[in-house]
């Protein structure tokens, strides 16, 4: 298949200057793409998604991202591995396995990881739980832009693939910045949509005929996945999201594209 022979770009160090070209997300509100209605607040209704989708997500995530979300993880942890932090904060963990890849790779003290579906992190629970980890990493149900931990809190934070659905982006940012210790780092993954050519083909291809109908069969609920794909589309990425970032007391370190663009990493640091 296509997407199996695609690999990680091994550097794409700095922002390339056609980032301000990206032809996604204009005009489109990322905060108004919502599962269900658009009365109800973005948060609530995902807090609900997730509980409903738990028991699928990993399959689900297995196939919008053709089982490459492991390795962009893991290459993505690479970055913060020169900071050695010991208190790393996961922000919509989810599952867990960013918390779980955290801990093994960088080898911190303790793990916190947060998310606002309870659902969600029991399944994170059961795989901390059998991967002997539950004295090193915790799971907390909060949601990021009202966070209850003390300033300077954390050495390091980490964001796979949660940062397109914050409803409040700029507060959650802010409440990052302030749970982070002096110089700390965050480090973000995030889903794109190809830009243009073969591939863009490629991938509306793929999504449109094999994820829909997979994750369609897969789910109970079949609002999920039309959201998953419509909050991709609308979110900013690149320079507008590095743009985003600097206004909320974040300089950039590293930004990097993982397999032709579709996932990108944004090392960023307090300041
Ligand atoms: C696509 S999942 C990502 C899970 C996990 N990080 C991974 O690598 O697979 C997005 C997660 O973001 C969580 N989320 C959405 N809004 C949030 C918020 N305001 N605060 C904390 N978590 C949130 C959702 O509940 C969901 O579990």
């Amino acid at each position: 298949m296509i997407f199996r022979m695609m690999k990680t770009n091994k550097s794409t160090k700095s922002v390339p200057r056609n980032l301000t070209r990206t032809r996604k997300g204009l005009g489109v509100d990322f905060t108004k793409v919502k599962p269900y209605n658009q009365d109800e607040e973005k948060t609530a209704q995902l807090a609900r998604m997730f509980n409903v989708i738990s028991d699928k997500y990993d399959q689900f995530n297995d196939i919008m991202t053709w089982g490459m979300a492991r390795t962009w993880r893991r290459n993505s942890l690479l970055a913060l591995k020169p900071f050695n932090p010991k208190q790393i904060l996961d922000i919509a963990a989810g599952t867990g396995d960013m918390c779980i890849k955290s801990y093994k790779f960088l080898n911190p003290d303790h793990v916190t990881g947060i998310d606002i579906s309870d659902k969600m992190l029991e399944m994170g629970r059961v795989k901390i739980e059998k991967a002997n980890l539950s004295n090193k990493i915790k799971l907390e149900v909060q949601d990021v832009s009202a966070m209850t931990f003390a300033d300077a809190s954390f050495d390091a934070a980490t964001i796979a693939f949660g940062i397109r659905n914050f409803e409040k982006l700029p507060e959650s940012l802010q409440q990052i910045n302030r749970v982070l210790g002096q110089g700390g780092h965050l480090l973000i993954l995030e889903m794109n949509e190809p830009e243009k050519g073969l591939l863009y083909k490629g991938y509306q291809l793929y999504t449109k005929v094999f994820v829909r109908l997979t994750s369609r069969l897969l789910s109970s609920d079949k609002k999920a996945y039309d959201y998953l794909q419509a909050s991709m589309h609308a979110f900013p990425n690149g320079q507008r999201l590095i743009n985003i970032l600097s206004e909320n007391g974040f300089k950039l370190n590293k930004y990097r594209k993982f397999s032709f663009g579709v996932c990108s990493m944004y090392l960023v640091e307090k300041i």
